[in-house]
């Protein structure tokens, strides 16, 4: 399940139904799709496309989306650092991102328009988002450096990082609740160990 933060409030919140409403006035859909025996633990992405063929489909026809693919990260990764350093800088993209999460966690910080406070969401398996095109934001693992996502595009091109230049991303640590980080949902942990860059 998702947890959402604002971190100017220090206020987090990790009821689904509350995630839900205060993501979509900022246009991001937020669902929880069925994660417990669908997959095996090595599951390729054919076999991880395959199980969720019907949610994929019916997501892909909703939103206009062409073609979906697995991410697979990991600290094993050689150039994981290399790759997180792409996304944790603000940016924007011309299409939506959407992910569903598979296994792992992630978090994605949005910096809304509209003057509203910084918030993140934390992603942990079953989780389902999307960030609308042109919504200034970043990402970063949470500790256990480790996510697998399906990822809906409309046009791969779109999903390049079109930088803000903005360095607020440096003032906000990745900070996680959930399985990614330890104990498991305590919400009174201090921060995450931060990814450095
Ligand atoms: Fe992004």
């Amino acid at each position: 399940m998702a947890f959402l933060r604002i971190p100017s409030e220090d206020r987090v919140i990790d009821d689904a139904d509350a995630i839900r409403a205060f993501l979509l006035p900022h246009g991001i859909q937020y669902e929880r799709w069925p994660v417990e025996g669908r997959i095996d633990g090595d599951a390729g992405p054919e076999e991880i496309l395959a199980a969720y063929e019907t949610e994929v489909a019916a997501l892909k026809e909703r939103g206009g989306y062409i073609t979906a693919d697995v991410v697979n990260v990991s600290s094993t990764l050689p150039n994981l650092q290399e790759m997180l350093d792409k996304f944790n800088k603000e940016h924007r993209h011309a299409e939506d991102e959407v992910r569903f999460i598979v296994r792992g966690s992630g978090i994605f910080y949005l910096n809304p328009d509209n003057g509203d406070p910084v918030y993140s969401i934390e992603v942990n398996a079953g989780d389902l988002i999307n960030v609308p095109a042109g919504a200034r934001h970043w990402f970063d693992l949470c500790s256990d450096r480790r996510i697998v996502a399906i990822r809906l595009f409309r046009e791969r091109e779109g999903w390049t990082p079109l930088y803000t230049g903005d360095s607020i991303a440096d003032e906000y640590q990745p900070l996680c609740f959930g399985p990614g980080d330890f104990p498991a949902k305590g919400l009174e942990v201090g921060p995450s160990v931060a990814i450095p860059g």
